[in-house]
């Protein structure tokens, strides 16, 4: 990334009256939270289709617990970087829809912890893919938060529904399932109605994520990639920075 190319993707920035964000797990990267496709991602080494299916869940729900469980652990020990610290802020300030595919909750900790005693309420993620630490029944569908250990050694022991007794899965999306219809309507919403969107760490290969930053140049606008890598969306942005979201985002939008 060139001073030049930081310049240019400040002033379209500046310029915007309407910025949405879209983030994937390179965003969190440098807090320690593994992404999915990487040299070292998650499935690389795990088989979505044992883990994050509704068939795996059926067929065994101890394995895709114990597999949560582990996630929980991981991810809970990770803190947001300065690139989820320099998005919030930005948020906080107005103009700006953060939507996310992550499930691990950074982007709501740094809102929090940005915001301070202030509402963080600009600065909370559309999340597209559920979240990690909140749980919702198989039977009732009542959400809960899902924070402590799991213990996956037998189905008795696996979490139950406080309200019904029921099991309860994580509230994430899995392969196969449907995006929450809200959820994919706000934020198709902001990227139809923003002048910029600034992608940062996703691979743009899973839709509809995928699609969000297309809404926003049918619209005549602009995308701008923070990406160390090429993804397939990089030919159709106007800006590519070229490095870690830690290190770009501020310089960025500080
Ligand atoms: P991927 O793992 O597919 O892609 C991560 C992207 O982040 C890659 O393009 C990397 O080049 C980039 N990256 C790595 N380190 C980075 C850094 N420090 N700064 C910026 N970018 C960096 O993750 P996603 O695109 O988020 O879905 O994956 C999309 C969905 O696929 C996930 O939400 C998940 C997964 O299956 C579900 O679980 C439903």
């Amino acid at each position: 990334m060139t001073p030049g190319e930081l310049e240019g993707a400040r002033a379209l920035l500046e310029g915007a009256r309407r910025v949405v964000a879209l983030t994937g797990a390179g965003i969190s990267a440098e807090s320690g939270v593994p992404t999915f496709r990487g040299e070292d991602g998650l499935w690389k080494s795990f088989r979505p289709e044992d883990l994050a299916t509704p068939e795996a869940f059926r067929r065994d729900p101890l394995l895709v617990w114990e597999w949560y469980g582990w996630r929980r652990e991981k991810v809970g020990a990770c803190t947001p970087n300065a690139g989820h610290l320099a998005l919030a802020r930005r948020a906080l300030g107005g103009g700006m829809t953060l939507v996310t595919q992550n499930v691990d909750g950074l982007h709501e900790t740094a809102a929090r912890a940005v915001a301070g005693a202030a509402d963080p309420e600009a600065a909370l993620p559309l999340e597209l893919h559920g979240a990690l630490f909140r749980n919702r029944c198989t039977r009732c569908a009542a959400l809960s938060e899902g924070r402590g250990p799991v213990d996956a050694s037998c189905l008795e022991t696996l979490p139950r529904c406080p309200s019904c007794g029921a099991l309860l899965r994580p509230d994430v999306v899995w392969f196969g399932e449907m995006l929450d219809a809200k959820v994919l309507q706000a934020s198709f919403g902001a990227a139809a109605a923003a002048d910029v969107c600034l992608v940062v760490g996703t691979s743009s290969l899973v839709y509809p994520a995928a699609s969000i930053p297309l809404a926003t140049l049918e619209r005549g606008g602009t995308v701008v990639e923070v990406n160390p890598h090429e993804t397939p969306l990089s030919s159709r942005a106007r800006a590519v920075l070229r490095g870690p979201a830690a290190q770009v985002l501020p310089a960025l939008l500080g």
